[in-house]
């Protein structure tokens, strides 16, 4: 590990990005370019932590969460996974065709939970997120809303240690929005950190701390 990668680690961080780089290629021979996005990101999140990381359109947000979830590589750098992570991507990955609960269950084999544990947690997860009579519809027929509460769901259903959201608020009503947030102070007063990712921060006050990626850069607010 270099000097840079020892600078980012501390002893209770539960995630830690270290001299991330990440460029694309774009076009086709002879106009190829490579757009850098990412240049040396480096950031660590510690147990028990609400941290926002904003930053503009097209500022390399997804490509980060990616990056850090393991979706997809860095061309430098590395990711250091201590604890137990949930992802809720910006595009959620669902089924048309499946139900809430079809998911659940889905989710439940893919995380390796077994089938007890999963039943109680969705149920948790319906009360708690509120969209229990939908348990039985299919993905095709929800609205938006419902939709982003079955993806907050499905990241929360192994109960992760840490929670990483990619513009959680996109399709959140208000009555969502209150109750995602009694979620995260939960879990915040049980140790668990969350990452939220967004193009803006509405309620500062709700986070630990507050990132900005910048220029390919996260710097702290
Ligand atoms: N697969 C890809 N191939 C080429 N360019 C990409 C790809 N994904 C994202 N980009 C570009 O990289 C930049 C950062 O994208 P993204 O990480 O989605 O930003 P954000 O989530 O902050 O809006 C944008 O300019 C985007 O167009
Ligand atoms: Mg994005």
């Amino acid at each position: 590990m270099d000097a840079i990668a020892q600078s980012t680690r501390t002893a209770r961080a539960v995630l830690a990005a270290h001299a991330i780089d990440k460029a694309y290629r774009r076009g086709a021979w002879p106009v190829r370019r490579v757009v850098p996005v990412l240049s040396g990101v480096s950031f660590s999140l510690q147990a028990g932590e609400i941290v926002g990381l904003v930053g503009e359109n097209g500022s390399g947000k997804s490509t980060l969460m990616k990056i850090l979830v393991g979706a997809l590589a860095p061309d430098a750098g590395e990711v250091e996974r201590v604890a137990r992570l949930g992802y809720c991507p910006q595009v959620p990955q669902l089924y048309e065709r499946l139900t809430c609960d079809e998911h659940f269950e889905l989710f439940g084999h893919a995380y390796g939970i077994d089938a007890r544990q999963e039943r109680d947690a969705r149920r948790a997860l319906y009360e708690s997120l509120g969209f229990g009579r939908y348990a039985g519809t299919r993905v095709g027929q929800l609205s938006g809303g419902t939709v982003a509460k079955l993806n907050l769901g499905l990241a929360l259903l192994a109960d992760p240690d840490v929670l990483l959201l990619d513009e959680p608020y996109a399709g959140f009503d208000w009555d969502t929005y209150l109750r995602f947030w009694n979620l995260v102070a939960e879990r915040r007063a049980t140790g668990r950190s969350v990452l939220i990712i967004s193009h803006f921060v509405a309620d500062e006050e709700r986070f630990d701390r507050i990132l900005d990626l910048r220029d390919g850069r996260v710097v702290p607010r």
